[in-house]
């Protein structure tokens, strides 16, 4: 397993990988750095120099900084949504719902800049790998847009390739372990090598803003599968413990390990859902809790550390989880803490489920030793959400996600079914068109 950083150098560079800071016009951030008691004050993740490779060339269009993004209303329908494309191609922006402000304000973003995206994606205002590969993919298409509309109206695609080589870079770049990322701009990449050629630079944007929707619609529907496969799986009544945010808030559809406790919910079954704050961002306090209660799901938060205590005493009879990376073995890299949940489930012989789409399967990486595992600032663990709880100047690691072997895992649940013990074998049966087993 690899870490993305050292605490060092993670100090030193931790520009990349900084939290929101407070920033003019962009509202109020919720991770705001304390007064660093070594290096400069850490400056907000989009005014970060771009790392030494991208900063070499200066392609046509490249934005300075970001812009910052403006204030919109959200959806008509109500539902909180993460990610959503508003408007036609020349008008358009990918509308962010800000996840650092939940529960407490629910504030819509519209982003209309590379460089704006990818402090977002830092920052968490968007995040959970699908939602993350989905803004990608949009991200793409605002950069390109914007390039062609200023400098290249009516000519070929060709002068596209240095502006899409560089987007594509500077997103896969923002968060490092979610292989989601990576898999919706290669497909986006794929796109436009297809097409290119033969289409001018205009329609070559709107053939990849298609593209990105057909990356969301489908990730809807990849979300119902699973959820559907999952909700069989759960207990017919009992407590059932949840990590992080795996919901509508991570996904472009009902969510993945969420999705299926909503499935079964609705099926009829009577559970209890024990959500996990989830340290040092509290995705499961701030956003399972409001996902949940807005369901009108029963749930019950507890603090990372009483899951054992719940097990012991028999509260919980399944324990479902997301994913943000799984290897060809079925090794899989979810939010930090997933790892003890899984031992600790082990130990209590309570099943273990991850539920994920195809798209977080890395089958590049044998098996999870190989995942960089993302390091985030030490503020986030020294002053969450702003508010001082350690002193200033500790010392402080903060991996965000950890790596559980595929031995401790009952089940993948997957769009086209489940595999019990997942292994390299049944990994590989299942990526080649063997369907998983049904769930029952
Ligand atoms: O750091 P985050 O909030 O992006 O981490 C999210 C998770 O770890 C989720 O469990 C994972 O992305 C699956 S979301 C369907």
């Amino acid at each position: 397993m690899k870490t993305t950083s050292s605490l060092a150098s993670t100090r030193a560079r931790g520009r990349s990988v900084a939290p929101a800071a407070p920033t003019r016009g962009r509202g109020r951030a919720v991770f705001k750095p304390a007064k660093p008691a070594r290096p400069a004050k850490p400056k907000p993740a989009h005014q970060a120099k771009p790392p030494a490779a991208a900063s070499r060339t200066k392609p046509a269009g490249r934005p300075a900084k970001a812009t910052a993004p403006a204030v919109v209303s959200g959806p008509s329908d109500g539902v909180l949504r993460g990610v959503e494309w508003r408007g036609g191609l020349d008008d358009g922006a990918i509308i962010l719902l800000d996840q650092t402000l939940l529960p407490r304000e629910v504030v819509y973003r519209s982003i209309r800049d590379l460089e704006s995206l990818r402090a977002a994606i830092i920052d968490l205002v968007v995040r959970g790998a699908p939602a993350i590969g989905i803004a990608g993919a949009y991200g793409l298409v605002v950069h390109l847009s914007s390039v062609a509309r200023r400098q290249l109206a009516g000519k070929g695609t060709s002068a596209l390739d240095e502006p899409l080589r560089h987007a594509y870079e500077r997103l896969l770049t923002s968060r490092p372990t979610a292989v989601n990322l990576r898999w919706a701009l290669v497909r986006m990449r794929d796109c436009y090598d297809r097409h290119s050629g033969h289409l001018t630079a205009q329609e070559m944007c709107a053939r990849l803003l298609m593209e990105a929707k057909r990356i969301h619609r489908e990730d809807a529907e990849l979300c119902a599968r699973i959820a559907d496969f999952g909700a069989q799986l759960l207990p017919e009544e009992g407590g059932v413990l949840t990590h992080c945010n795996t919901g509508a808030l991570a996904t472009g559809g009902v969510g993945t390990a969420l999705g299926c406790i909503m499935h079964a919910v609705r099926a009829g079954k009577r559970l209890m859902i024990y959500a996990d704050e989830t340290r040092p961002l509290l995705q499961g306090a701030r956003l399972t809790a409001l996902e949940l209660l807005r369901a009108e799901v029963p749930v019950t938060l507890i603090t990372d550390s009483m899951a054992g205590f719940f097990m012991q005493q028999g509260k919980i009879q399944a324990v479902i989880v997301g994913a943000d990376r799984i290897t060809a073995n079925g090794d899989t890299a979810n939010k930090i803490g997933t790892y003890a949940l899984a031992v600790l489930a082990h130990h209590h012989r309570i099943p273990f489920y991850v539920a994920a789409p195809y798209s977080t399967f890395d089958l590049s990486l044998d098996t999870g030793a190989s995942i960089t595992i993302e390091e985030r600032h030490a503020d986030e663990v020294r002053r969450p959400l702003g508010t001082q709880f350690a002193p200033a100047e500790v010392p402080v690691a903060n991996p965000a996600f950890d790596v559980t072997p595929s031995s401790l895992i009952t089940a993948l649940i997957t769009e086209r079914g489940v595999i019990f013990q997942p292994d390299s074998e049944r990994v590989a049966a299942w990526m080649n068109g063997l369907p998983g087993e049904p769930a029952v």
